[in-house]
């Protein structure tokens, strides 16, 4: 079994370990802080020894787990590693010099992958000395749990590294998806209207919170609405990788950030962790107040309203998800399983389009286009295309 490496035990890194012990590889986890250390090895104890009481696994198979992973505060312990999961702060900066620092330590065939949420690999992978070695691993939050992984080679990446990967991953019981080395991937790029465009609803004073939230999950039948979502996920992270992919596609007035987050995050209101979000989790009788909705309004796409405001954040979500199918980011059945596998939607988007129409969506886009004459609600040229050629995503 490959010896991997594991760098920052936070959430992802002490979540990665434990999947890569549970698939049986000796795990040399590190942090650069020994608290977080010494806290992830008593967080990964509670956790196992509660996947023995709910009988998920054998005690034999818990210690097993356990001893399979090493607790370590020196780099030069990964000297014997095979593939090195890098799971630190999101910072092109930290990551590049510990990517450098690492290739004076490790073997001249390690790989040395990223967990990076929106970074572009190939700008990680140019601060080293072998850019070849350099992968995108992305796993998702909590890692024992969400079975998706997006794996992503930049454009010095060496080819065979995204089978070998992908074959990995799949012995680790994961589904993994290929992208292209494209800003927020295949995830954190095709979810950005469900956050972005239920707060420019609410912005408009067309719906509030409450009743944005449960359009989504009425209606549509998302498990979680966009703001109980982005509260959970936490503000200021949900806010940053929107910010990251807004910048990163040159200010592309598509994935413009709000400022309603905005101003969330800079009062520290992140959601559940901090007791208030776009909700307040302190006291039931204090929630934020509600804008009265007009859900009927003059504008043609929110006839209908709960299902009016449904169909315009499902069409903008389609619509990102066939502009990344045109732009080449993945395969239409990778985009489909990313959204299903790693967020958690009740379909995939394209043959969610091919249920409802292309043309529905097309027209319910038209309509944004034309009453707000924003670039943000352009139509993708692939649902033009296929309109006009009367084709399904999936025939
Ligand atoms: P976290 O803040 O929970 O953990 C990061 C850990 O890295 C901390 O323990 C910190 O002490 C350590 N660290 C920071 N700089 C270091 C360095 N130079 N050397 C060694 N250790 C260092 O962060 P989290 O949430 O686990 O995220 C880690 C990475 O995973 C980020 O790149 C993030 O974008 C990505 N990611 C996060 C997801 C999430 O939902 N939290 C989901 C998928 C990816």
């Amino acid at each position: 079994m490959k010896i991997i490496g594991i760098i920052g035990s936070g959430a992802m890194g002490s979540g990665i370990a434990q999947v890569a012990a549970t698939a049986g590889h000796p795990v040399v986890l590190f942090d650069s802080n020994k608290s977080a250390l010494e806290k992830a090895k008593i967080n990964l104890d509670t956790t196992l020894k509660k996947l023995v009481e709910k009988q998920k696994i054998s005690d034999e198979i818990a210690a097993t787990i356990f001893s399979n992973i090493s607790f370590i505060d020196d780099l030069s312990a990964f000297k014997n590693c095979e593939l090195i999961i890098e799971a630190i702060v999101e910072n092109l900066e930290i990551k590049q010099k510990l990517f450098l620092d690492l290739e004076q330590v490790v073997s001249e065939n390690c790989i040395l992958a990223s967990n990076t949420s929106s970074l572009s690999i190939t700008s990680i992978a140019s601060a080293c000395s072998k850019p070849s070695r350099v992968i995108g691993i992305h796993f998702f939050n909590p890692a024992p749990v969400m079975p998706l992984v997006e794996i992503i080679g930049g454009i010095t990446t060496d080819k065979n590294l995204v089978s070998e990967i992908k074959k990995l991953m799949e012995s680790w019981k994961k589904i993994p998806v290929i992208a292209k080395d494209t800003p927020g991937f295949i995830v954190n790029r095709v979810a950005r209207p469900f956050y972005g465009e239920a707060i420019r609803i609410y912005e408009e004073g067309i719906a509030d919170f409450a009743t944005i939230d449960a359009a989504m999950k009425e209606i549509g039948g998302f498990k979680m609405g966009p703001f109980e979502l982005m509260d959970l996920i936490g503000n200021d992270v949900n806010y940053i990788v929107t910010e990251t992919v807004w910048k990163q596609f040159f200010y592309d007035p598509k994935y413009k950030p709000s400022l309603t987050q905005k101003r969330l995050y800079e009062a520290k209101h992140f959601g559940k962790k901090t007791g208030k979000g776009y909700y307040d989790y302190t006291s039931p009788t204090l929630s934020l107040p509600k804008r009265e909705g007009n859900l009927s309004s003059q504008f043609p796409h929110h006839r209908g309203g709960q299902e009016g405001l449904f169909n315009r954040i499902l069409a903008m979500l389609i619509n990102e998800a066939a502009d990344a199918l045109y732009y080449g980011v993945a395969t239409k059945e990778d985009i489909d399983l990313a959204m299903t596998k790693g967020v958690n939607y009740p379909k995939g988007l394209l043959r969610w389009a091919d249920e409802i129409g292309v043309e529905n969506v097309l027209e319910t886009l038209n309509n944004l286009y034309a009453e707000y004459a924003e670039d943000r609600y352009r139509p993708s040229v692939l649902l033009k295309k296929m309109v006009k050629e009367k084709k399904k995503f999936y025939e």
